[in-house]
Order: C-alpha cells, then sequence, then structure tokens
C-alpha cells in the first residue's frame, strides 16, 4: 500500500511541477504596531521546523522512499509515467537492467539555515539533507555505495486570514538545480561500474530531489500550521511589517 501511495505522490508532484503554488496576494491588512524586539526568533523557528521534521517522521520517510519502484518503472519504460519527468534521459535507462535493488540508508537531517528575503517579507528555510545508497547490481557482488546530499528549500510568507488572524505558511518548497551531489563512497574501479555510474547519478539527480521533496514538503506545511502560537505571531508580525530579524552570519 505505501508503496502505491508513494508512486501517486510522486505522479501528482509530476503534475504540479510547472506550477508551483504562488505566494500570497499582497495586501496584509492594517498595520499594527511592531511589539517587543525579537529574542532569537529565527533560531526558535529553526529549531521547531528541525524538532517537527523529525517528529513527523522524516527519517523514516526518507529510508523508504520509492526509488526502487520508480527504478522499475523505468526499467520497463512504463508509459509516460517516468517518461515525463525523465524526458531525454528515457533513450539512455538501459543502465537500469543491471540494477537489482537500491537500499537507503542513514538518512540524515543536518543543521537548518534561515535567510530573509530583501524586503524583509520572506523567509528562506535551507534544509540540508544527508543520506547513503546501497546499490546492488548485476555486474560486480559488491554493493556500490553513494552518498547523496541535497538541500531543499522553503519559502515562508505571512497571510492573514478573514478573521484577521496571522498564519505562516509555506509559499514554496522547491529544489534548486545543483543542490544535490552524490559521491561515490566504496565499489567503483571496474569499468562498467564506472558507465553505469554515470547514468545512474543522472537518473537519481533527477529522481531523488523529486521524490524528497514530495516528503519533505507536506511535513513543513503540516509543522507550519501547528507552530506555537506566540512564535508564529512574533514572526509574522516582522514580515509583514517588512522588519529584518535574520541575524545574518
Ligand atoms: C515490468 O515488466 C515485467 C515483465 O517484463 C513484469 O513482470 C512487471 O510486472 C513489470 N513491472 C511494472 C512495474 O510494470
Ligand atoms: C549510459 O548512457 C550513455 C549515454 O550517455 C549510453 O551511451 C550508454 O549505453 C549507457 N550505459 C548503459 C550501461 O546503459
Ligand atoms: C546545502 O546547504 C549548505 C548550507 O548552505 C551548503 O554548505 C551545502 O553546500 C549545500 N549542499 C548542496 C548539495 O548544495
Amino acid at each position: 500500500m505505501f508503496r502505491i501511495g508513494g508512486l501517486i505522490v510522486f505522479c501528482g508532484l509530476l503534475a504540479q511541477t510547472p506550477a508551483q503554488q504562488q505566494g500570497p496576494p499582497g495586501g496584509l491588512g492594517p498595520v499594527l504596531p511592531s511589539v517587543s524586539k525579537p529574542t532569537d526568533l529565527a533560531g526558535s523557528l529553526t529549531g521547531a521546523l528541525s524538532n517537527g521534521l523529525l517528529s513527523g517522521g522524516l527519517l523514516g520517510n526518507l529510508r523508504n522512499l520509492p526509488l526502487l519502484d520508480i527504478l522499475n518503472l523505468g526499467k520497463n519504460n512504463s508509459g509516460g509515467l517516468v517518461g515525463g519527468l525523465l524526458g531525454r534521459l528515457t533513450s539512455q535507462l538501459s543502465f537500469l537492467k543491471n540494477i537489482i535493488d537500491v537500499q537507503i540508508r542513514s538518512p540524515h537531517l543536518l543543521e537548518l539555515g534561515v535567510m530573509q528575503s530583501p524586503d524583509g517579507h520572506r523567509l528562506y528555510v535551507n534544509i540540508p539533507l544527508d543520506l547513503d545508497l546501497d546499490v546492488k547490481t548485476s555486474l560486480v557482488t559488491s554493493l556500490l555505495k553513494l552518498d547523496v546530499k541535497l538541500n531543499i528549500t522553503a519559502e515562508i510568507t505571512a497571510v492573514r486570514n478573514e478573521n484577521g488572524r496571522v498564519h505562516l505558511v509555506l509559499s514554496d518548497c522547491t529544489y534548486a538545480p545543483g543542490n544535490i551531489k552524490i559521491t561515490v563512497l566504496d565499489g567503483v574501479g571496474l569499468l562498467p561500474v564506472q558507465i553505469l555510474l554515470d547514468n545512474l547519478t543522472k537518473f537519481l539527480n533527477i529522481v531523488l530531489p523529486v521524490l524528497v521533496q514530495g516528503t519533505v514538503c507536506p511535513l513543513l506545511s503540516n509543522i507550519l500550521r501547528n507552530l506555537d502560537v506566540t512564535l508564529v505571531h512574533d514572526i509574522a508580525d516582522q514580515l509583514i511589517h517588512g522588519l529584518q530579524f535574520v541575524i545574518k552570519v
């Protein structure tokens, strides 16, 4: 069941990728006097997001990403399902027949970073993730071990609802191309593996960010909805007034 669910999420993401959610419309209501000077709002926010991601099951979700299912779909070249995403890669998927299994190991959430937009109305939270892949191929008996580092960027804005209450919302949740780094820990040296590795890396560069976004972004939306009311109020107040509160290091 889970696998099927994962694939549906995956395909849903494919469908929505070109049209990401837009930020809130302008006009955030009347300007209210700013309350007390914030203490470490940015630190409280990243702490709350980190804890929320971990207690929300991020690491388990990462371990269970349906990567093998996607690989198998690619193997069969099943219709447009993966084709849409992989685009011009589809003609190079023959390497997949040499992949027997992929296991995701030791996912880690690294330290979150936060930046504020120059106009002060938005926060960009950098979410760095690290995981290992054990790839079993039909080419050699030893496992091919890869380390994957990937950053997701969450954009947070404040919105006021009809009742005048402020909320923090995830106005965007993206992965910037180039924000993935795949390194080989173990298992190269033999030529057939090297050729396979190039193609596998291209494949993972496309597929992994989509899968990771699919688990990180919904978790973040949910965490923001359930964040401590005082923290939400204090941060939203700064954002609505465009006040810089994130100390640049
Ligand atoms: C892929 O094709 C094989 C037969 O070639 C079939 O047994 C398998 O069920 C197919 N898998 C998917 C995911 O379509
Ligand atoms: C890897 O991709 C290249 C094209 O970039 C292709 O020529 C080659 O056959 C592929 N290797 C395998 C093992 O599929
Ligand atoms: C992820 O973000 C951190 C902190 O900004 C940066 O040092 C690292 O190089 C980034 N990693 C990737 C793979 O882009």
